[in-house]
């Protein structure tokens, strides 16, 4: 793990910056800010905030923390959005989880209408937080990008096959495409964020798209195997929570064998679109940090 450091150093400019933008927990109504800043700093490994930053720096060459300033509320905006995917995610009427982040989850902490509006109020403030950019026309080209990852085009569309599949065995090709959208959605909107801000060509987003879509859909293969193989401290959730609620998963459809090798082929597709980059060590790695979670 040769960059473990720069993963926690980029891992604490994020904290501060999400500490920065969240309402400090003692302003009015308190209740909410309390519940706001619970759920975002209760742990999270920050995956999709780094690799926007990672992304970024491999492509303008520069690696000052001076230099990723101007990402942070980007950054910041990305692991909102996120968190309240995750808090809506494991309300007693999706997921039911009890637990997340290793802690008892939003709804468990502060009952479930404070959880339904502590994801709305983490939405919302991720789409302000974007308005914080200095540059006006970035700021609006990374606003549509965030809007698209969230919607019923992306994250939320997702959610909704994956909710209204469950108990059927759908098809292969639309399970890739719940999971390219539930989690592959917010991870490209990484890349073409961190594009919009380097000032990419339309070839090198298009192709760091595909590479984060690939990551996304790995990263939710894994994520069913961990829940099946019963990975509870790596999840920091207890498992068994797509079997307990019948839903459609990758080993469901394809056994535990043949999805880990699905997920080690998507790695190494990912790998194959960045090899050639300049200055691509930092996002090797982070495929390898992911291809680590392989049980
Ligand atoms: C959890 O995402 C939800 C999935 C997409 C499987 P992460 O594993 O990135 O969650 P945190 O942010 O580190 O808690
Ligand atoms: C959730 O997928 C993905 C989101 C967009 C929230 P899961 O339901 O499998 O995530 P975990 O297992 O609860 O983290
Ligand atoms: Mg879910
Ligand atoms: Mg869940
Ligand atoms: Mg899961």
């Amino acid at each position: 793990m040769l960059l473990e450091k720069y993963f926690e150093g980029r891992r604490k400019i994020i904290n501060k910056a999400l500490d920065k933008y969240l309402p400090s927990a003692d302003i009015y109504p308190q209740k909410i800010h309390k519940a706001m800043r619970y759920s975002i700093f209760a742990g999270g490994k920050r995956l999709r905030s780094i690799l926007l930053i990672a992304t970024y720096e491999m492509l303008v060459n520069r690696h000052t923390s001076r230099a990723l300033q101007k990402l942070l509320p980007l950054a910041a905006a990305i692991e909102m959005l996120h968190t309240a995917s995750l808090i809506h995610d494991d309300l007693p009427f999706i997921d039911n989880a009890d637990e997340r982040r290793g802690k008892p989850s939003c709804h468990k902490k502060f009952g479930n209408a404070i959880a339904i509006l502590t994801g709305d109020a983490l939405i919302t403030k991720a789409f302000e937080t974007i308005l914080k950019l200095n540059n006006h026309k970035k700021a609006l080209q990374c606003l549509e990008i965030l809007l698209d990852a969230a919607s019923t085009r992306g994250m939320i569309g997702g959610q909704v096959v994956d909710l209204t599949s469950a108990q059927k065995r759908v098809k292969l090709h639309v399970l890739r495409d719940i999971h390219l959208k539930k989690t592959g959605a917010l991870l490209r909107a990484a890349e073409q964020m961190a594009c919009v801000m380097a000032n990419a060509t339309k070839q090198v987003t298009n192709a760091l798209s595909d590479f984060a879509l690939n990551i996304g859909l790995a990263y939710q293969v894994i994520d069913d195997i961990l829940d099946e193989v019963g990975a509870d401290e790596l999840l920091g959730k207890e498992s068994g929570e797509d079997q307990r609620n019948e839903r459609v998963t990758y080993p469901v459809l394809l056994g535990i064998e043949e999805s880990k090798k699905q997920a080690l082929k998507l790695i190494h597709d990912a790998h194959n679109i960045i090899k050639y980059m300049p200055n691509n060590q930092v996002l090797t790695e982070f495929l390898e940090t992911i291809r680590d979670r392989v049980p």
